[in-house]
């Protein structure tokens, strides 16, 4: 058995209007189901609907990271330029370190898609033994965003401490150095 216990994820859904009932949540389910697709080592989702509201999103990252044992903790929405976008200031307020690298690809991906996504300041950083990576919050850009970074994710889940997260080799190919791979 590769994990004793299953991973857990976080995916965090930054809206004021789904988090008021307003609107059905379409960006958690999506990165729920692109994981179910990409990952084939054992992990369950920890699922947040939460307003964008910066403490809030900080003590909702913190809690995933510190209280819930998440590797990773994927967010989507509140990345724009919009007074209420504060998902990346909430990122960094609770991270250790900066993992600039993850928003630069995903923004430079998602530009052949759309010219708005300029507009995106998503980032990443570590807190702790945690991930957290921000996505923008149209569902349409869960799959372009994954799709970028996800190969380098289970190996940063490695150097942080985090368990060893496998992928469907059809769906998305991780990247590890030959010294980080397990045998299958
Ligand atoms: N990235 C992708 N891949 N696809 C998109 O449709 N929309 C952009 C951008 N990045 C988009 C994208 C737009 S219109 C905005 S305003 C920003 O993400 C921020 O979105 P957010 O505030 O919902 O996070």
């Amino acid at each position: 058995m590769v994990n004793p216990t299953p991973a857990r994820i976080g995916i965090v859904t930054v809206s004021d209007r789904a988090s008021r009932g307003e609107y059905e949540d379409e960006g958690g389910p999506a990165i729920q189901a692109w994981l179910e697709a990409a990952l084939i080592s054992a992990w369950e989702p920890v699922p947040r609907v939460i307003p964008d509201d910066l403490e809030g999103i900080e003590a909702t990252l913190a809690a995933l990271c510190d209280e819930a044992g998440c590797c990773l903790v994927v967010t989507t929405g509140g990345t724009g330029p919009a007074p209420r976008d504060v998902t990346p200031e909430a990122t960094e307020a609770v991270c250790d370190k900066m993992l600039a690298g993850f928003g630069e690809q995903m923004r430079a991906v998602s530009l052949r898609h759309v010219p708005t996504a300029i507009l995106s300041r998503q980032t990443a950083g570590i807190r702790g033994t945690t991930l957290i990576v921000n996505l923008p919050g149209k569902p349409s850009a869960i799959a372009e965003c994954l799709d970028a970074v996800f190969p380098a994710i289970p190996y940063c889940v490695d150097l942080i401490g985090g368990p060893y997260l496998e992928t469907d080799p059809t769906r998305v190919q991780a990247f590890r150095p030959a010294h980080a791979r397990r045998p299958g």
